[in-house]
């Protein structure tokens, strides 16, 4: 098959491992666990992408002119690799999802990209390769980090002439809990942070809205996943955090009255049996669980909208949660709004805790994936 044709013997090393990675799966957050493997290919400009290879896990070289460097030409991606609940087999959720949206931005980013198949294959590639890293059954998922990247040098403002693709994996497991040490944080910020900082887990997650900072434009890369949308949107983010938030959400640049995301993830209200959510019109990522969480809402009768969702709707909303890859679905407990703060229900009687249980029970085969969602490798 194709995939045994790209192995190498890092690969084949692979296999003679234990089955599981000796770390503490219990403790697992969103900090990154360097792995055994990465995927690595390469294209020059004007033709495609050679065929890659696993190398070991470490640094990687670059041009101090390359357009990644000097001029952000780059984009990520993010998956989840999960192991199913009876040790049968490992699932991907729509990796193919993930392959299009590189696509989408390598265009928009004057990049070439991998093919569908090309992009798929790497993710099973890296996944197999560093097998022991998938966490056991309930306790994680091993994350993938696709990056396509100009890795060739420039000066003047051009498109990069050489482009890099490629994936590393590290396991996580909730999102929100603390991925910096507390050590960290007192080095980082030179001051005590509220405790909230430290403890939060599988809670309620407690969102800032921004004044007078923005994340994105219209006719900007709102919409890509361009690592050029990420660095901008830290200063908030840490303030935020200074002051026991768990996260910025964003209002649109133009009007400044209408929701856009939160720099990690997509947002949802919840009013009675209506859930909408802000369109994306060009402003906004479409993420892969955004769009999921949608389909299977409607599936299971709620009437979803996908609209203009005005700041004012804050106040009457029932629900609020949060969706992305990284997150999954995060139940939000409050919004503070220009010294206003809205709380939400949350807990285990909530649509979001609903809608939790049936994606990740989909994600880990737990439930009947009807859509197909799902790519075993
Ligand atoms: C993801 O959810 O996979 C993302 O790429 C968001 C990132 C900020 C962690």
């Amino acid at each position: 098959s194709s995939l045994q044709s790209t192995c190498t013997t890092a690969q084949q090393d692979a296999y003679s491992y234990e089955e599981y990675a000796d770390i503490k799966w219990e403790e697992l957050g969103f900090g990154l666990v360097p792995t055994d493997f990465m995927y690595v290919t390469k294209c020059f400009r004007g033709e495609g992408f050679v065929r890659g290879e696993l190398n070991r896990y470490g640094n990687i070289e670059l041009s101090p002119s390359a357009g990644i460097l000097n001029y952000g030409q780059g984009l990520f991606e993010g998956l989840k690799a999960y192991r199913k609940e009876d040790g049968s087999g490992l699932l991907l959720f729509r990796p193919q999802e993930n392959a299009l949206r590189m696509q989408m931005g390598a265009e928009r980013m004057c990049m070439p990209s991998p093919s569908v198949e090309q992009f798929v294959s790497a993710v099973k590639q890296t996944v197999l390769a560093n097998k022991r890293w998938v966490p056991p059954p309930g306790k994680g998922a091993l994350y993938l980090r696709p990056l396509l990247m100009g890795s060739g040098p420039v000066l003047g403002l051009a498109p990069s002439p050489e482009y890099t693709f490629l994936i590393y994996a590290s396991p996580v497991g909730n999102y929100f809990k603390c991925t910096y040490g507390r050590r960290e944080w007192l080095l980082h910020l030179g001051r005590i942070l509220p405790a909230s900082l430290y403890t939060e887990g599988v809670d309620p997650i407690h969102l800032l809205i921004g004044d007078g900072v923005h994340r994105a434009t219209p006719g900007g890369t709102g919409d890509v996943k361009t690592v050029v949308n990420y660095a901008p949107v830290l200063k908030a983010q840490l303030q935020a955090k200074s002051k026991g938030f768990t996260e910025v959400l964003f209002l649109d640049s133009v009007n400044k009255r209408n929701l856009e995301e939160a720099s990690s993830c997509n947002i949802f209200l919840v009013k009675g049996n209506v859930i909408s959510t802000p369109a994306t019109q060009g402003t906004i990522l479409a993420g892969i669980t955004r769009k999921s969480i949608i389909e299977i809402a409607r599936d299971y009768g709620y009437e979803v909208e996908e609209r203009i969702v005005s700041v004012d709707e804050l106040i009457d909303a029932d629900e609020v949660f949060c969706t992305g890859t990284a997150v999954v679905v995060a139940p939000v407990g409050s919004i503070t709004y220009q010294h206003q703060r809205f709380e939400y229900k949350t807990g285990d009687q909530t649509v979001a805790q609903h809608l939790y249980r049936v994606i990740t029970g989909i994600q880990m085969g737990l439930v009947e994936d009807k859509m197909g969602w799902t790519v075993e490798i």
